[in-house]
């Protein structure tokens, strides 16, 4: 048997939802369970990479064999997302990053009063977006291999290839979190693969670990065409 096909790949995967603080005890997070993102970081492991995980909050154990940064917020995720691009080669982002945080983190339990309550919401950084940005800078042999996810419940293709386009990626995993089977917390998943040309591949109702194992497929054939470019 020759080398495995992601042998000496440096690949970053994020998984699960972040947390953005009210106050010690209560928090704002989503439906993510982390599952995408453990069978991205896992099939990549098997495969022969070294592989690096940022998790936010998720349902199931981290994986093992890699290395694992534990993160609650989105400014925290981002942070340990761009300190580590230098040392980068494939960066996945499966993490479902709140988009908006609490502008206020009160250092106290929040009493109740007898008033509605308003909550002030500041925008959170796009990682991914600034992910894009940085690779857009770097010379063409030092440029990360970049795939973003998108969770979306109508017009899937439109807002793939716009995401896509925006945020500098190679590739976008879209899925369509409305269908049956598909997007947080099932065990299985349905997505469409989309490159700058259109789509790449339908991959049907399968579990996550057998997508997974189908998105390596294709990047590692479209890093190879790059390389031979
Ligand atoms: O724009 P939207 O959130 O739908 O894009 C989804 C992609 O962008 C995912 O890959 C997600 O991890 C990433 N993202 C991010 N930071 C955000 C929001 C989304 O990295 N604040």
């Amino acid at each position: 048997v020759g080398p495995k096909p992601l042998q000496g790949k440096r690949v970053l995967v994020t998984a699960g939802g972040t947390i953005e603080r009210i106050d010690p005890v209560r928090y704002i997070t989503n439906d993510s369970s982390g599952k995408m993102g453990f069978a991205i970081a896992e099939a990549a492991r098997n495969r022969g990479a070294e592989v690096t995980l940022i998790c936010g909050r998720t349902d199931a154990a981290a994986p093992n064999g890699m290395r694992i940064v534990r993160v609650d917020s989105a400014l925290q995720m981002y942070d340990a997302v761009m300190s580590n691009l230098p040392n980068t080669d494939v960066i996945v982002k499966a993490a479902a990053v709140a988009d908006y945080r609490p502008l206020h983190q009160e250092e106290h339990k929040m009493k109740k009063t007898s008033e509605a309550l308003t909550l002030e919401l500041t925008r959170n950084p796009d990682i991914l977006q600034a992910v894009g940005d940085w690779n857009a800078d770097q010379l063409d042999a030092d440029k990360l291999f970049v795939i973003g996810f998108a969770a979306e419940t109508m017009d899937v293709e439109k807002h793939a290839l716009d995401k896509l386009n925006r945020k500098k990626c190679d590739l976008i995993v879209a899925n369509n979190v409305a269908a049956a089977g598909a997007g947080f917390g099932t065990e299985t998943n349905i997505v469409s693969v989309y490159a700058s040309e259109g789509l790449v591949e339908h991959i049907p109702q399968m579990t996550k670990k057998a997508v997974a194992e189908r998105l390596w497929d294709i990047a590692q054939a479209r890093m190879n065409r790059l390389n031979d470019q």
